[in-house]
């Protein structure tokens, strides 16, 4: 329930062009409302959030830039943030004067703060300008900051050697962010390490923010939280899983299939393992085939989401794939699930997921344990820490063969190291939810951030 109050000044939020970046920071405009702020989202064409019944109390502006539309899908998520990046910084500026043009008839209409996505660094320029007070916001959590951050410094000493895909230290612990490998550095499958480097450089760069938000949990990571208030020097929230502090109006992608929850609805208690690899994973035609048949053969029943256009090379249809499986009652397939409902649905055993920061957070909430197969960036740094830190998943390394995705379900479903890792799992549920009632550390954390606006 909106609890009744005066509004608040206005808060203009700038998302990236991401699901994975959107719904998270529709979750914090959803909590900033709740606590009485106006909300004003500046985004490009790339974003596809559009003023609706669930959204009419948000303002939308659009930022103008003369990109072609298909520079997102063409030139992959590095090289395309660099360009947006130089392309809005001057724009953005003329959109910010433009609102602090139009003379505030009442207190809501003044702009408190500008709160930016960390990879939409442009708009630190800009508020810089008008002298507003601005706030980062990141998606992600501490631990990727720190690892993009070490990514720098590493680049800077040693160049491209100890990042390179196959550089010998793969293997090797990356000194101070234990038990982080150098193949678990958050370097993207969409662009060379330079490129990363470049995006990184900005987005670590606190430049005039004076705080940062961060969808994360203290209890989760502790000691990288320490580290990034030494390194950045300004007051750190943690406000997350935000994803359980507002429900977001909806962001999604894709149309949401709800005959899968008619499905789970007929499933056993635990039964069905969900996989879902994100929004922009890719995967080859083979490794589908393998998964395919490791699931067919791991006899365990499944909620599998395959994105339109994400498989490689192959025009073959959900229909298609699991009539091949041969196995009609054990397998679901969908274009695009209503993940949050899936994972807190009782059928569900275990997540075969990609890592990203968003649907580990959603899975750690539900208390489901995972199977990690990150594909890039963060959710390398993400699959680590589920395996070895919170204990709460496997990581899949190896090649997708039949065997190992047979193997890998087992342990999860089946076996009683399965059962630990679920135990394990639970546990953490619950202090995330403590985590958000008050006198927990996100909702203090949130109370001390809404202060400072
Ligand atoms: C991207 C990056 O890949 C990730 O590394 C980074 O942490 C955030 O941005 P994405 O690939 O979109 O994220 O994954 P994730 O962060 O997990 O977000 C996906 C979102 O889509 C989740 O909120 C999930 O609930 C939702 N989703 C996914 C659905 O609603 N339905 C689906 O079928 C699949």
């Amino acid at each position: 329930m909106e609890e009744k109050q005066e509004r608040r000044r206005r808060i203009v939020l700038i998302p990236a062009p991401a699901q994975g970046h959107i719904s998270p920071m529709m979750q914090l405009a959803r909590a900033l409302h709740l606590k009485g702020f106006s909300i004003t989202v500046a985004q490009t064409k790339f974003n596809y959030l559009k003023p609706s019944k669930d959204l009419a109390d948000f303002q939308f502006i659009t930022i103008p830039e003369s990109l072609p539309a298909s520079d997102l899908k063409n030139l992959g998520p590095v090289w395309f943030l660099l360009k947006l990046n130089k392309e809005c910084e001057f724009s953005f500026k003329e959109c910010l004067g433009h609102l602090l043009l139009q003379k505030p008839l009442k207190p809501e209409e003044e702009i408190a703060c500008v709160i930016y996505d960390e990879f939409m660094y442009f708009a630190e320029a800009a508020a810089k300008e008008f002298n507003l007070p601005k706030l980062i916001f990141s998606t992600e959590n501490a631990t990727a900051f720190a690892c993009r951050s070490a990514m720098c410094k590493l680049y800077a000493k040693d160049g491209l050697a100890p990042l390179k895909e196959r550089c010998g230290r793969e293997e090797e612990l990356v000194p101070e962010l234990h038990p982080l490998r150098y193949k678990d550095l958050p370097t993207s499958a969409f662009a060379p390490v330079e490129a990363s480097v470049e995006v990184f450089k900005s987005s670590c760069e606190k430049g005039t923010a004076s705080s940062m938000i961060i969808n994360t949990v203290s209890c989760l990571e502790v000691s990288s939280l320490e580290w990034l208030q030494q390194e950045l020097k300004i007051p750190i929230y943690p406000i997350g899983p935000l994803h359980m502090v507002a429900s977001a109006p909806p962001t999604s992608l894709l149309e949401e299939n709800e005959g899968c929850i008619d499905w789970l609805n007929k499933q056993k208690p635990s039964s069905v393992i969900y996989i879902s690899l994100g929004s922009f994973t890719l995967l080859e035609t083979k490794e589908v085939l393998e998964m395919a048949s490791g699931l067919v053969s791991s006899n365990q029943h499944f909620l599998w989401v395959i994105r339109p256009g994400s498989i490689l090379g192959s025009e073959l249809t959900n229909e298609e794939l699991l009539s091949m499986m041969e196995i009609p009652d054990r397998g679901y397939i969908v274009k695009w699930a209503p993940q949050k409902q899936v994972l807190a649905h009782s059928a569900v055993g275990a997540f075969w997921s990609h890592c990203g920061w968003n649907s580990t957070l959603e899975s750690m909430g539900e208390g489901v344990p995972m199977i990690c197969r990150p594909f890039t960036t963060d959710q390398k740094v993400n699959a680590r820490y589920v395996e070895c830190v919170w204990r709460v998943g496997v990581q899949v390394e190896s090649e997708l063969k039949r065997g190992v995705v047979e193997r890998a379900v087992k342990r999860l479903m089946v076996d009683e190291e399965g059962e630990e890792m679920k135990m394990r799992a639970l546990s953490l549920k619950e202090k995330l939810k403590v985590s958000i009632l008050p006198e927990g550390s996100s909702h203090s954390s949130l109370d001390d951030l809404i202060k400072t606006l």
